[in-house]
């Protein structure tokens, strides 16, 4: 199978990759622009990572906001299967920031929707984010909640991604699934998260910002069961009339910030400093995902816990920044 994955030096993009090389059959082909968004380091070294593992990897550094290089990328190696993972993430950046995010998210999505369906794609799969669920708090959250009202920008752009498939699907008959992913985690991870945050102020010794006393709670997902579901979506196309589907993909056990920083505390034996903030515009209180339509889709049960998960990433931060 030839799969296209976006965003391949994402944390996300990184660690499937990793996992569709696995198989000998799939030809992995990778874009991304390299930003500067967090540390450039991190996306090289899983780039490198990528290179070294397979000669049937194959990275394209390019913008998908720019639709005359991906025709040409498109047209030279007849994708099947799309997984379409590059965008500007991150709630709190897109109020200073919201153009970034319309660039890549909608203009960026506009081209890649677009060249799928040109090319006959047999799957486009996105990323989409439980944030599109805004202040609901249905717990657990279902797929058929109302996701109207997203409070920040960035929600915007990936529930317009939702729409626009949704479009793409009812015309164009392209099988489009959309994946709402709730805070993936793990080795790789992405700097401007907390569970990274809080780890590099206490390896530091730096001030952490805890927004609203940390009275927050997330569905921690670690990146191998997200991993697991998007490579158990890839065969399974929508069957309904209009070929769409969206998903929800987490681990469904919200846990509260200030346990989550009281384990690190743990970890590490020592205390971290801080800085009180008032709650961040934008910042939904809770996320919490009912899970029960992926499951009975591909089987899918999370099978890393908090605890298991959160070792296995102090671990391979350890060992990362040691050098
Ligand atoms: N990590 C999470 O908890 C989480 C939660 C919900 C949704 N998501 C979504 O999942 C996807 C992957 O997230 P991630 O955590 O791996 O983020 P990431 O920032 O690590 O990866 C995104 C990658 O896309 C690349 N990119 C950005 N703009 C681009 C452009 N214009 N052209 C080409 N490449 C571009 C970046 O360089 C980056 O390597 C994103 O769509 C994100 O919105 C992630």
């Amino acid at each position: 199978m030839k799969i296209l994955v976006t965003g391949c030096a994402g944390f996300i993009g990184y660690h499937l990759c990793l996992k569709l090389l696995e198989n000998p059959k799939n030809h992995v082909f990778g874009i991304d622009n390299l930003n500067k968004y967090y540390d450039l380091k991190l996306k090289k070294d899983r780039l490198s990572n990528l290179k070294k593992l397979s000669k049937k990897f194959r990275f394209y550094k390019k913008d998908i906001s720019n639709i005359s290089d991906l025709k040409k990328i498109f047209k030279n190696n007849n994708f099947n299967i799309v997984v379409h993972l590059a965008a500007q993430a991150g709630v709190r950046y897109s109020i200073q920031n919201p153009r970034s995010y319309f660039e890549t998210n909608m203009l960026g999505f506009f081209n890649v929707i677009e060249l799928s369906k040109v090319h006959k794609i047999k799957h486009f799969i996105f990323a989409s984010t439980s944030s599109v669920y805004g202040s609901n708090n249905n717990f657990p959250l279902k797929e058929s909640e109302n996701t109207d009202t997203p409070l920040s920008f960035y929600a915007a752009t990936k529930k317009s991604n939702e729409i626009m498939a949704y479009a793409y699907s009812n015309i164009y008959n392209l099988p489009c699934t959309g994946l709402r992913f709730f805070t993936v985690y793990g080795p790789y991870g992405r700097p401007d998260m907390f569970l990274y945050l809080l780890t590099s102020a206490i390896k530091r010794s730096k001030r952490l910002n805890l927004f609203n006393k940390g009275n927050h709670y997330r569905d921690f997902t670690y990146i191998d069961d997200v991993v697991g579901a998007i490579i158990g979506i890839i065969p399974k196309l929508p069957s309904s009339k209009v070929p769409f589907s969206v998903y929800n993909i987490g681990s469904s056990s919200p846990k509260n910030i200030k346990n989550i920083l009281k384990m690190i505390e743990r970890i590490f034996n020592k205390r971290v400093r801080i800085n009180l903030k008032n709650i961040q515009k934008g910042d939904v209180f809770k996320t919490h995902a009912d899970i029960s339509k992926i499951s009975k889709r591909i089987n899918f049960k999370p099978k890393i816990s908090a605890k298991e998960g959160i070792n296995r990433f102090v671990k391979w931060y350890n060992q990362y920044y040691k050098k």
